[in-house]
């Protein structure tokens, strides 16, 4: 397997853009999945190719692997990094998502861990998120900070048609899924207080995590589609007596992982070529 950089790829006459030095296997535009470290090694995922990209915002957090899955080409990204060590408030989320742009992506699942706040949530249990609230601050948030005026539509973060496209997934292989939740995202990299999620309960919050944003609103001013898979790891702080481990979040993650990597396959296998959904013109009427 070849290992392709940024910069070998311009030399061989091949534009960063939407064009893949090998021959792509399909015509349907590429989707990604940024996840935790090692979410999709080993068996049923054949990496075609490994893309090393450096962007305008800097790094990415890994390299970008290319693969076939369920007769798709996906691009898989691992959040933090190879092996984990990136914390999330330290992630470069702009230049994962223009990472992903720049590979001819047009549509993004995202996994994520969260703790629950609502008490019907276990952990183990998955959420297709369909709201967030957004405490973090600090992170670079947009692309739109230097001479463009843009405000993007955000009323509702997630692109219902991936969103979808996720519930029936679960459907078809039979696994529960709620369908809809409140994520709260949080800077970390510490864990809430007790009253913190008592508030956030208060708030309408479902699940609380670090790492949606700004990984959401980036999506959406690069005119991409993004759903976020929530994986509840633990009860959030308080909700239980018990105090929350690493080691909690990553058995949990661990045990999780054929699950969800089968709901991610179902999902990539009835993704509808072409999308019919608004998010490809979410600049218009966006910029003053
Ligand atoms: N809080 C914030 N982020 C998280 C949690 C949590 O309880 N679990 C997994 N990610």
């Amino acid at each position: 397997m070849k290992m392709i950089s940024s910069g070998e790829s311009r030399r061989e006459g091949f534009s960063t853009g939407m064009l893949s030095p090998r021959r792509r296997t399909t015509s349907m535009p590429r989707t990604g999945v940024i996840a935790g470290s090692g979410f999709y090694d080993g068996e049923g995922v054949k990496v075609q190719e490994l893309r090393k990209l450096s962007t305008p915002y800097g790094e990415p957090s890994d390299i970008f692997r290319i693969c076939e899955i369920s007769g798709k080409e996906v691009v898989l990204l691992s959040r933090h990094g190879t092996p984990h060590h990136i914390p999330p408030h330290m992630v470069n989320y702009r230049a994962n998502l223009w990472g992903f742009r720049e590979l001819g992506v047009e549509r993004v699942f995202s996994v994520n861990a969260v703790g629950g706040i609502s008490p019907r949530l276990e952990p183990g249990d998955l959420v297709i998120a369909d709201q967030i609230i957004d405490m973090t601050h600090g992170r670079a948030a947009t692309f739109y900070d230097r001479s463009e005026v843009v405000h993007i539509d955000f009323t509702q973060p997630f692109c219902h048609e991936l969103r979808r496209t996720l519930i029936d997934a679960g459907e078809k292989i039979g696994t529960t899924i709620a369908s809809a939740g409140t994520y709260i995202c949080v800077e970390g990299p510490r864990l809430e207080t007790r009253a913190e999620i008592q508030f956030f309960s208060m708030a309408g919050a479902d699940i609380v995590g670090m790492t949606a944003m700004p990984e959401a609103c980036l999506a959406r001013e690069l005119e991409l589609c993004f759903a976020c898979l929530a994986v509840v790891t633990n009860h959030a702080a308080g909700i239980s007596e018990k105090r929350l481990t690493r080691a909690e979040v990553i058995a949990t993650m661990k045990h999780s992982r054929e699950r969800i990597k089968s709901v991610i396959s179902q999902a990539l296998s009835i993704l509808p070529e072409s999308r019919t959904c608004d998010c490809e013109h979410a600049l218009k009427k966006a910029k003053l």
